[in-house]
């Protein structure tokens, strides 16, 4: 991808991150673990992998609020599907039948986690993707904790990746790729401009770093 097309997209990320901060989203902790009881059955097992096609459900705990809603309004309407096809998409079922209200609950409870001080495992190499992963800090975090230097929050719409899976990190870089299942135009964008070996080693990376857990209560 050329030079320029990249910053006008890392511009309009950064654009689009300011706006959305100013309306933080709300939400009832308590209320969300209540709801939460449909979703401890795959985002609540620690290792759980997903079947057609299969990667690991991703780790949700301390992910952040206003993406966590984002994802789940996104699924709800169609827009994020799950899997690789319309017909294999069970996180639509899970988002639907909510009320936003209800799905600003369950984000509230998911985010609020204590993120883990434990690596999590890995088989790509991080120490490779360095310079690539500097593409990644301005929105994610250096780590992939969306925090800047001084540990203030770089932005809300942002995912937290320290700490994902690694093959789940690996099949969302290959979903925005390809554009279908998976259209946020900056991830897009971003993804378009990596090769399969990038991907395997930034996602290495990013899943080698503390962060995420897995909800257990
Ligand atoms: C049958 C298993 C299953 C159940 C039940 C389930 N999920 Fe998921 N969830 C998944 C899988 C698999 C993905 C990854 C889908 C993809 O690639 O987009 C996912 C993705 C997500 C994401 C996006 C995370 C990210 O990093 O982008 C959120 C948020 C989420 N689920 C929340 C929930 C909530 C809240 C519920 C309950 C209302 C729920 N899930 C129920 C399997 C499940
Ligand atoms: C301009 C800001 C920006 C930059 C730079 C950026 N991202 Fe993102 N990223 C986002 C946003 C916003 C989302 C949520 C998109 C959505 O809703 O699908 C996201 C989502 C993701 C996800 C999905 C995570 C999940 O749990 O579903 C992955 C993986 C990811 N980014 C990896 C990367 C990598 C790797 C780089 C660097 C090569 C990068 N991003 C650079 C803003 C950015």
């Amino acid at each position: 991808m050329k030079s320029k097309a990249l910053w006008s997209i890392l511009a309009a990320g950064i654009c689009f991150a300011l706006t959305a901060q100013a309306a933080q989203a709300a939400g009832d902790e308590v209320e969300g673990k209540k709801k939460f009881f449909t979703c401890g059955g795959c985002h609540a097992i620690e290792g759980y992998a997903n079947a057609y096609p299969n990667y690991h459900v991703p780790r949700i705990g301390g992910q952040q609020q206003a993406a966590v809603l984002a994802a789940l309004k996104s699924y709800k309407t169609g827009d994020r599907i799950h899997g690789d096809q319309p017909l294999n998409n069970s996180m639509q079922g899970n988002a639907s039948g909510w009320t936003d209200r209800d799905l600003e609950d369950i984000a509230a409870y998911v985010s609020k986690r204590t993120l883990s001080t434990e690596a999590n495992a890995i088989s790509g190499h991080p120490d490779k993707a360095k310079e690539k992963s500097a593409l990644c800090a301005g929105c994610h975090g250096v780590d992939g904790n969306v925090l800047d230097k001084d540990g203030k929050a770089l932005n809300q719409d942002a995912l937290r990746l320290a700490g994902q899976y690694e093959d789940y990190l690996i099949k969302a870089l290959k979903d925005y790729k390809k554009g279908v299942v998976r259209k946020n135009p900056i991830m897009v964008g971003i993804a378009g401009s990596l090769s399969d070996e990038d991907i395997k080693d930034i996602s290495a990376y990013f899943a080698s770093q503390k962060g995420l857990t897995t909800i257990s209560e």
